[in-house]
């Protein structure tokens, strides 16, 4: 089913409007001007409300040199754009503003909301919550806001967590003492999570995390983490890549670990969620009392209540020494950063919408990224939207393998994998002819070397081939180095030069001083720069 929105109009291009955002405190911008310009090239006209990139260092002159119109007064905006940009979910007055066959994009929380979803629908508009994007079609990751805002809101934890510590992230030694590094605890390594994981270490804190879902630890260590088990055996994970409520028994052995880290960390990061559920309380109020004096908590869950028992969502309170922050916008205070990234997820979602380029959007239901986050189309609502299709689960991707198993047995084979079996042997084949052609033919001193270059090639690649991806620029820095062994050959030439300066081959033994020096800063200089790469990977 295709349909243009606003229907009556479908002929000419449609025109984005930006409202400037009313909720209290609220910097960002769902468009920038970067973005305004790819929109143009869509088809749309763009208009902004004047004022509207003010927080986020975004003027009206930079937006009107981006090809925007700027419209001054926010009912003047909403009246004259077809489709609407906003970061915030829309306040009563804003749905009032609304015409039938508009459209909005922004965040809605369609569960959480119910009322402004009558509200929405009454209007006859068609919505698009971008927090109800179906974040596992691996296609919708460019639209994915809700992992773009969770990433800066991580980062900017730690930056908070930073700044109400009263101590360094890294352990230094100076002359005026010794300071130990700053021992962090992230509790929740979801999108947030990592990125507050990933801050944290690269400060040069010791970071350790706890996450309900067990899948996610070889992600908490790549990122410089310590994953911290729960002594309990649980499967964590409630599908979607998200977390279910746990059981008594594993809450109870959970209670007891953090109890344990809160007595030994400095800082603590809390950003475990559940969908649809109030945060979890991990934190108790007996923890933050065992916690040492000046220490903090940054509550990420305040929005949705809280993990620690004493947060105060929106502000930062002192309890029992402890600087425990809950501030719900945190991205917010990265409204530079946070608005382009949202912008570009909004452009992404827009090309989705308008692949005609045309500058006239169409809200596919048949699309399952766009049926997902179209919460309310034409006035009726379309959420939420129907369980996935059973193609798209696990247990269908197993049957071809069941397949494939069964046509070897009837001893038929797979198409493939003979094949590649074939084309091994006759590359081994082709391989050793040529060896047996190159052994009966060379000379002697030709394949003393040949033998050492194969070895040598060999042995080369069986130690790259196991060095973590991670390490290959220090193993780069550590070889070119290595490669520095040259340097005995300028050696060989450099011995005559001792009482035989005006020799008539002298020239070559200068050459080969100057060739000495040039390999002694590419040797001790590459050892010197593999020490501080390696020093990086170090905790
Ligand atoms: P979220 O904000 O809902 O939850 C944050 C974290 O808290 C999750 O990792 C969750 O497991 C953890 N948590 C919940 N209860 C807990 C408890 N009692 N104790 C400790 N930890 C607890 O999740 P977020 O960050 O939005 O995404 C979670 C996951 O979703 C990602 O890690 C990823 O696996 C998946 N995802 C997948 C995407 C994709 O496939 N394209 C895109 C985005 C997310």
């Amino acid at each position: 089913m295709q349909s243009g929105v606003p229907t009556e109009t479908p002929k000419t291009a449609q025109r984005i409007g930006v409202p400037r955002e009313v909720y209290p405190g609220e910097k960002r911008v769902a468009t920038v001007p970067d973005v305004v310009g790819k929109l143009i090239k869509l088809g749309f006209s763009v208009a902004v409300e004047s004022g509207a990139g003010d927080l986020a260092n975004f003027s009206d002159e930079v937006y009107r040199a981006a090809g925007a119109e700027v419209i001054e007064g926010a009912a003047k905006l909403w009246a004259a754009s077809d489709i609407v940009f906003k970061v915030r979910g829309p306040t009563a007055d804003e749905v009032a503003l609304m015409h039938a066959g508009q459209a909005l994009v922004s965040f809605i929380w369609p569960a959480q909301n119910p009322e402004l979803m009558q509200l929405l629908a009454a209007r006859q508009v068609t919505v698009l919550a971008i927090d109800a994007l179906p974040r596992t079609l691996s296609r919708a990751q460019k639209m994915d806001a809700l992992t773009s805002m969770a990433g800066v809101s991580g980062y900017r934890a730690v930056i908070e967590a930073a700044n109400a510590f009263g101590r360094f992230f890294n352990g230094q030694i100076t002359a005026a003492g010794k300071v130990p590094p700053a021992k962090v605890f992230i509790a929740g390594a979801g999108v947030a999570g990592l990125a507050a994981i990933g801050t944290a270490a690269s400060l040069g804190a010791i970071v350790r995390a706890n996450d309900t879902r067990a899948e996610v630890a070889d992600q908490v260590v790549s990122l410089g983490g310590e994953f911290v088990k729960v002594d309990y055996v649980e499967e964590g994970s409630g599908g979607g890549g998200y977390a279910k409520v746990m059981s008594e028994g594993f809450q109870q052995a959970q209670r007891a670990m953090y109890a344990k880290q809160a007595m030994e960390v400095d800082i603590i990061i809390t950003t475990a969620l559940i969908p649809g559920k109030p945060a979890p309380k991990l934190i108790t109020a007996e923890m933050v009392q065992s916690m040492k004096p000046g220490s903090v908590i940054v509550d990420m869950a305040g929005e949705q209540g809280g993990n620690c028992e004493l947060t105060v969502p929106g502000e930062a309170v002192v309890r029992h020494g402890v600087t425990i922050v809950g501030y719900t916008d945190l991205a917010s205070r990265l409204a530079k950063q946070s608005s382009t990234l949202y912008a570009t997820n909004l452009f992404r979602l827009t090309e989705e919408l308008c692949k005609t380029k045309d500058g006239i959007i169409d809200v596919n239901m048949e699309d399952d990224a766009i049926r997902g986050l179209t919460v309310v189309k034409e006035g009726n609502i379309t959420w939420p939207p129907p369980a996935p299709k059973p193609s798209a689960t696990p247990p269908a991707a197993a049957k071809p393998a069941t397949a494939v198993v069964a046509k070897k047995a009837h001893g038929h084979g797979a198409a493939s994998e003979p094949m590649s079996r074939n084309k091994l042997a006759i590359m081994f084949g082709v391989a050793a002819a040529l060896f047996w052609l190159i052994g009966a033919n060379a000379p002697t001193e030709f394949l003393s070397h040949f033998t050492v270059f194969v070895l040598a090639c060999f042995v080369g690649y069986m130690v790259v081939w196991n060095v973590k991806p991670a390490l290959h620029t220090p193993l780069m820095s550590v070889t070119n180095a290595i490669s520095s062994i040259i340097a005995i050959g300028a050696l060989v030439q450099i011995s005559p030069i001792v009482g035989a300066a005006n020799r008539p081959d002298s020239l070559i033994t200068w050459v080969a001083a100057a060739g000495i020096v040039l390999t002694a800063i590419n040797m001790f200089g590459g050892f010197a720069v593999t020490q501080r790469m390696l020093a990086m990977f170090r905790k």
